[in-house]
Parts: C-alpha cells; sequence; structure tokens
C-alpha cells in the first residue's frame, strides 16, 4: 500500500502517557522482542535476535533515525515503527496489551512527516490481505492505497 505525502499529513496524536522515544542501539533486545510477540498470531515474520540484529545494522536502508519508539510513562517500548531510507515501512507493532489506543496510527503519522520531511513523494509497505488485527483498516484510514 502507497501514502502520497503530497495529501496533507495531520500531526500524531500519542495516547496521554505515552511520548516518542529515540532511538537506542541498547533498545534493539526489547524492539525484536515486541516483534516476536507482535507478529506471533500472523501478520509478520522476525527471525532470531542475533540474526534480525546483524542483518539490520549492515542493511544500507537501515538509519537510526527512521525507527520510531514509543514508550510508556515507565519508559518501556510499547510500539514500533521500523523504517528504511527508501520511504518503506519495514514493521509495525503495538503491544497487544495497548492496541486500540491510537499509538499505530501514530506512529504511521509521525513515519510519514519524517520522509515528507526529507523529500519523498510517498511511503510504501507490504500488508498481507489477512492481516489478523486489522492493520489494513489502520493503513486506509491513514490515508493509504493499494498498488499493484
Ligand atoms: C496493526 C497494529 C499495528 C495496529 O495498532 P493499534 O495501535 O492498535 O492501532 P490504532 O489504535 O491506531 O487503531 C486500531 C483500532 O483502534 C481504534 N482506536 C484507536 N484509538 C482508539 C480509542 N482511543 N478508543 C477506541 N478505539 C480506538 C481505531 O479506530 C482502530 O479501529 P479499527 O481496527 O476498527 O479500524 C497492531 O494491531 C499490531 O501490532 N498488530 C500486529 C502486528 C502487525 O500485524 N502489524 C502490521 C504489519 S503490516
Amino acid at each position: 500500500m502507497r501514502r502520497e505525502l503530497a495529501v496533507h499529513v495531520p500531526a500524531p496524536v500519542w495516547p496521554a502517557g505515552y511520548r516518542l522515544a529515540p532511538f537506542a542501539i541498547a533498545d534493539l533486545p526489547a524492539l525484536h522482542a515486541l516483534l516476536a510477540l507482535g507478529y506471533s498470531l500472523g501478520g509478520g515474520r522476525v527471525p532470531p535476535f542475533e540474526d534480525w540484529r546483524a542483518a539490520l545494522l549492515v542493511d544500507s536502508g537501515f538509519d537510526p533515525a527512521l525507527v520510531f519508539v514509543a514508550q510508556d510513562a515507565r519508559g518501556a517500548v510499547a510500539a514500533i515503527c521500523l523504517c528504511w531510507s527508501s520511504a518503506f515501512i519495514k514493521d509495525l507493532v503495538v503491544h497487544p496489551s495497548v492496541r486500540r489506543l491510537g499509538l499505530g496510527e501514530a506512529l504511521l503519522r509521525q513515519a510519514f512527516l519524517a520522509f515528507a520531511a526529507r523529500g519523498a513523494d510517498a511511503v510504501d509497505l507490504k500488508v498481507e490481505i489477512d492481516n489478523p488485527t486489522g492493520a489494513r483498516r489502520l493503513y486506509e484510514r491513514a490515508g493509504m492505497k493499494e498498488v499493484a
């Protein structure tokens, strides 16, 4: 699916008690654990930690400024949006205990705005047609459209 960035992107609205946090390499184990948990019912997959970490850090599309992390009030990782510099959203996962609060939409908007600021025309991602957590509805609400 694709979000054309010529169409206005509203500012993210963070649910009360949550904030955007800077990404740190030290967060990688917590981020991997969240991806593994978030995808445990489907929707995506993540390799074992050491394989994932090694591949991530050498990927030419990896940019720490494009890893958007939402933390709760205690500083725990609640959600992650991991993007490649090619204006591609690689992973979007919200902890199962804090879904349906608006974190997914807030992170999506954050990513769209970051790519708009870099001059991208559009942001892409892949989603399974039968994503079990209704991700397609979220993407459509955020202005994404199917592309062939
Ligand atoms: C898909 C996913 C990222 C959505 O995250 P989320 O934080 O729950 O997303 P949002 O809260 O922004 O929106 C989800 C729903 O909650 C609703 N919602 C948002 N804020 C709400 C609030 N304050 N009160 C009640 N409902 C709310 C939204 O309207 C939306 O409803 P819908 O599914 O009926 O359209 C999450 O379910 C997830 O991590 N899934 C597993 C991983 C995955 O498959 N990722 C996508 C890979 S392509």
